[in-house]
């Protein structure tokens, strides 16, 4: 995806009926009716397609869509749009209630070909201005994972050691810096056994031992970065739920990472990118016999 919002779109003359479709879903007024016929008429484009997917003519195409971006390994998907109101709700409602974090994993590596296919799923969720700054970092064995806890783990061993001394913790508190104090009230003695767990008896409370994981960061300058990584983890995990494969997100892991950000280095994501979610995925060793629900949320209608 180009970064300028160039144009990249090319439309066939001798294709187009001139029927305007393609004018009436373009966010960036982009194309225009020129002597009967669609033209290029603006300097920037969003490269999102609606122009492409509305032409019944197949008149354009758009070249910052990468071809390959809807071919699958694992799976076949049906080029058709599925229209409004065209699929199951009970299926898909079903699907989203029923992926639960994951937390016993089979050693069973994951195949290249299913982890490839997911972080193809997860870029087709929306992206802010359609900026697509996404990146996606596969560990694909257990090797990998364990050089990446460990490195995780170093900072926890130096946070638990700030957070145990007292003075410290009372004194951010007096410059009404509390972090420090609610990561020791709520974390601190889980850490220090995940920490004893793992360097004692090779046990993995951090990634639950789980054979591979992504990682989505952004890269600089992405309007909507988190958004967009948040946007494309959710289509992963709802994704690797339909195709046998359980997730679970780790949220200590981002967060060694935006306090420590050379750990990134350690799976080699550079330094200009931020990481917005660690996805630890494997076959599953759990099975669940009935979906649950949720706490009462606030909600609001007027
Ligand atoms: C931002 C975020 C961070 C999380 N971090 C962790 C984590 O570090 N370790 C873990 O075991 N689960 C983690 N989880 C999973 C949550 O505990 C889990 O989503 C929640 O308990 C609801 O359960 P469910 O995912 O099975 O529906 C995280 C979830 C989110 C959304
Ligand atoms: S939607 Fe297709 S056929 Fe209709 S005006 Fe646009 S390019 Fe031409």
């Amino acid at each position: 995806m180009n970064s300028k919002n160039e144009v990249t779109i090319e439309i066939s003359n001798h294709k187009c009926s001139g029927c305007g479709l393609c004018l009436t879903v373009c966010p960036s007024e982009t194309i225009t009716i020129v002597n009967g016929k669609a033209k290029i008429t603006g300097n920037s484009s969003l490269g999102c397609g609606h122009c492409m997917a509305i032409c019944p003519e197949s008149a354009i195409k758009v070249h910052a869509i990468h071809e390959n971006s809807l071919t699958f390994n694992t799976f076949d998907l049906d080029k058709k749009w599925l229209p409004y109101g065209g699929a199951d709700i009970e299926n898909l409602a079903h699907i989203i209630a029923s992926r639960r974090s994951c937390r016993n994993f089979k050693s069973k590596p994951v195949e290249k070909e299913i982890i490839e296919d997911l972080v193809k799923l997860g870029q087709l969720a929306p992206s802010g201005s359609n900026c697509q700054k996404w990146t996606f970092t596969c560990l694909t064995s257990r090797e990998q994972i364990v050089q990446f806890a460990f490195a995780i783990g170093e900072f926890y061993k130096k946070l638990n050691r700030m957070a145990k001394n007292p003075f410290l913790r009372h004194g951010l508190r007096l410059f009404g810096k509390t972090d420090l104090n609610q990561y020791y009230e709520n974390y601190y003695d889980k850490v220090n056994q995940a920490i004893y767990e793992m360097e004692h008896n090779d046990k993995d409370m951090l990634f639950h031992g789980a054979p591979a994981c992504i990682v989505i960061a952004s890269e600089p300058d992405a309007s909507c970065p988190a958004d967009d990584a948040l946007l494309a983890t959710q289509n992963i995990l709802l994704s690797a739920h339909t195709m046998g494969i359980g997730t679970c997100l780790i949220g200590f892991a981002v967060k060694a990472i935006e306090l420590d950000k050379k750990i990134q280095k350690t799976i080699r994501i550079p330094l200009d990118e931020t990481v917005y979610s660690v996805i630890a995925l494997g076959y599953p060793n759990e099975k669940y016999c009935y979906i649950t629900g949720r706490k009462k949320a606030i909600e609001r209608y007027y």
